[in-house]
């Protein structure tokens, strides 16, 4: 879909006086850009009045684009409806939990499910893109923007009565729902669909089934309000790509991408995980790394370039290097576009400490300088990119369903983040996988406290590890069914011949006891919850040191498949061990240097504020080197 390697930025026309425009856009040609983003929010100025279209500005920007050789990326405006949509149908706006309700003043106060605003929605498309359709240098299209980027969860009327459709859709009788959700217990029961509603505020727990169920619902009207606006494009424009920026809760990502788009994006704020002044950085390596789970090559469709803030908060200003750290980043983790948030820092609105490239001044300054080097160097070697990508050997196996109903029975807080990170920290890279993927171009298959499995993924599971990959499953696995009630059956329920082991005993770790497991000569600090295994044919390879539990199995072998019977938050590096005995993990060269290979060229990031001694001979830059300075990126040829 994508085979110029696109670089740019996000350009708001309507944010500057018109004369502006045609110098802003020649400045974005000579910072190397090849790419904008533009289009997204301005539904009140494309449409003043309800039917009366007016695109004079947008396309005027489109045609200065094509004139300096810009291609553009349309987003639709549909984040932010005008106020006299909202006036006129006040059933378009979203509620809390409490049933309050959002109002104009922001964005993103509509819900997903009302028919009216999913009509007013195919209206602006449809009108927006018949208007651009003849524009050549339109070659793609974002959906509307960061779906459930401010709010993940909506309770409105509207709500209530599309997901009694999709319950009666999915159960087709009251009956079954009462039987699947076991509403017996609390005299939950219900007569009709009429009586369900969404979650409501409510004085204690909720059925964890109704909850799990509206989490499914959340993603699926997400999806459907994502469909009607794909409907309107691939009918005008079958050619342009579409596309959307995540990555936020409640959507199932994989299934928006499989039916509505061409390619997942992502934006990237690395910044974010900028804490106490440590450079986290490589943190973003995990939202990337999703992103790939979707998409093997995609876009950042907003990349950071500048302090970021929203009047509450200001983040820290990119130091010299970070800008072209994240953007090698991102390449290196899949990407085959990026485009900078913003071009520039806007005078007005909710967004005036949002710093783009420019700050409110038009001035270069440092951030445009390294943008200009990195398009120079991307116009070199960004044809590698193209054809080279990072191709893991290990990957997470979850879906969607299993991580609502993790977040739903939330005692034991999800540490598949952790482990991505451990592995990352070692350069060991993961792919996030679902279980109806391919496993074979794997090695190692981590599946993370999957609480739900059908017999097909047991099988796959099986066969995998009888043609010699690793298999590494752990606590509280193959203890649910569908519907996210507990089986009858003894943990790992699903799992039990597969691993040989069955849990005999667990408990939640107490804060006045530590525990921890001995494994190859290592002890590893166990966190929040653990179970006394059984041999049940399998080996054990790890004990516990503590307590009732001390000598008993924690860790357990059948084979090739390991069932790890605690969570690891914060010793998640036992992961990276295990694997370690089964595939080629080279020490890193620093513990502040990503390394990524894509196939015949390795790139080296230095995440930290520290020089980090290594030599050889940098592609970038094309030259020798004998260190990399803090924030500095090499790229090798790989072997060196
Ligand atoms: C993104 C969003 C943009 C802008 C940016 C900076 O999440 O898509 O519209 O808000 O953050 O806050």
């Amino acid at each position: 879909m994508i085979n110029t390697f696109l670089i740019g930025c996000c350009y708001y026309p309507e944010h500057w006086e018109k004369e502006l425009m045609i110098e802003d856009l020649e400045r974005i040609r000579s910072l190397g850009f090849n790419c904008i983003r533009m289009g997204e929010f301005s539904w009140s100025m494309y449409e003043k009045e309800e039917g009366k279209y007016d695109f004079s500005l947008l396309s005027q920007a489109v045609e200065e684009a094509e004139k300096l050789g810009i291609s553009v990326i349309l987003g639709t405006p549909t984040a932010a409806p005008p106020k006299w949509l909202t006036d006129k149908h006040p059933e378009v706006l979203c509620s809390d939990i409490k049933g309050v309700v959002m109002q104009h003043g922001s964005r993103q106060h509509h819900n997903h499910t009302s028919e009216i605003y999913l009509r007013y929605c195919a209206s602006i498309t449809e009108a927006m893109v018949r208007h651009f359709c003849g524009f050549s240098n339109v070659i793609g299209w974002q959906i509307d923007n960061e779906f459930n980027c401010h709010r993940n969860e909506s309770h409105s009327e509207a709500d209530d009565r599309a997901f009694r459709v999709w319950l009666e859709k999915k159960y087709q009788t009251v009956e079954h729902l009462n039987e699947c959700w076991g509403t017996r217990f609390w005299s939950l029961e219900f007569n009709s669909f009429s009586e369900v509603t969404c979650p409501r505020a409510i004085p204690t727990q909720p059925n964890p089934s109704w909850v799990t169920d509206y989490y499914l619902f959340l993603s699926d009207t997400v999806v459907n309000y994502a469909a009607v606006q794909t409907k309107m494009i691939r009918k005008y424009m079958p050619q342009a790509f579409i596309t959307h920026n995540g990555w936020f809760d409640n959507i199932d990502y994989r299934k928006l991408t499989e039916e509505c788009l061409d390619f997942l994006s992502f934006d990237s704020y690395p910044a974010f995980f900028e804490r106490n002044g440590l450079a986290l950085g490589r943190n973003a390596a995990y939202k990337l790394a999703l992103t790939r789970g979707c998409s093997s090559r995609y876009m950042i469709l907003e990349q950071q370039s500048g302090p970021g803030g929203q009047l509450f908060y200001l983040l820290p200003t990119p130091l010299p290097g970070q800008i072209r750290l994240w953007t090698y980043q991102s390449i290196a983790h899949g990407a085959v576009g990026v485009l900078y948030f913003r071009y520039r820092t806007a005078l007005y609105g909710a967004e005036q400490l949002w710093y783009g490239i420019y700050d409110h001044d038009r001035e270069e300054n440092y951030r445009s300088c390294e943008i200009r080097q990195i398009t120079e160097e991307l116009g070199r070697v960004g044809k590698w990119f193209l054809k080279n990508q990072i191709t893991p050997q290990v990957a997470i196996c979850t879906d969607y369903h299993n991580a609502s109903v993790n977040k739903v029975e939330s005692f034991a807080p999800d540490d598949c983040k952790e482990i991505f990170l451990a592995l990352n920290r070692k350069n060991i890279h993961a792919d996030f996988i679902c279980p109806r993927d391919d496993f074979s171009k794997y090695k190692v298959i981590i599946v993370p406290h999957l609480a739900m499995a059908d017999t097909a993924l047991r099988d796959k599971l099986e066969d995998f590890a009888q043609n010699g990959g690793v298999v590494i499953l752990s606590a509280r696995s193959g203890i649910k069914d569908l519907n996210a009630c507990y089986v009858p059956k003894k943990a790992p329920g699903i799992f039990r011949t597969l691993t040989g082991c069955s849990v005999n005993w667990f408990t939640t770790l107490p804060a006045y006891e530590t525990q921890s497991v001995l494994f190859d000569g290592k002890e590893y600090p166990v966190d929040c919850y653990y179970e006394m295994l059984a041999e049940e044919g399998c080996e054990t390879v790890g004990r516990y040191t503590n307590g009732f539990c001390k000598d008993q199995p924690g860790i357990t072998k059948n084979g090739n498949v390991y069932y790890v019977g605690f969570y690891c938050k914060s010793a998640a590096d036992l992961y990276c061990d295990l694997i370690s005995q089964h595939i080629d993990v080279k020490e890193p060269i620093s513990p502040d240097l990503e390394e990524i290979v894509m196939g015949e060229v390795r790139l080296c990031l230095n995440h930290s504020n520290k020089m980090v001694e290594f030599s050889g001979y940098d592609l970038l830059k094309e030259e020798a080197f004998d260190h990399i300075p803090p924030y500095g990126v090499v790229l090798l040829k790989n072997k060196e």
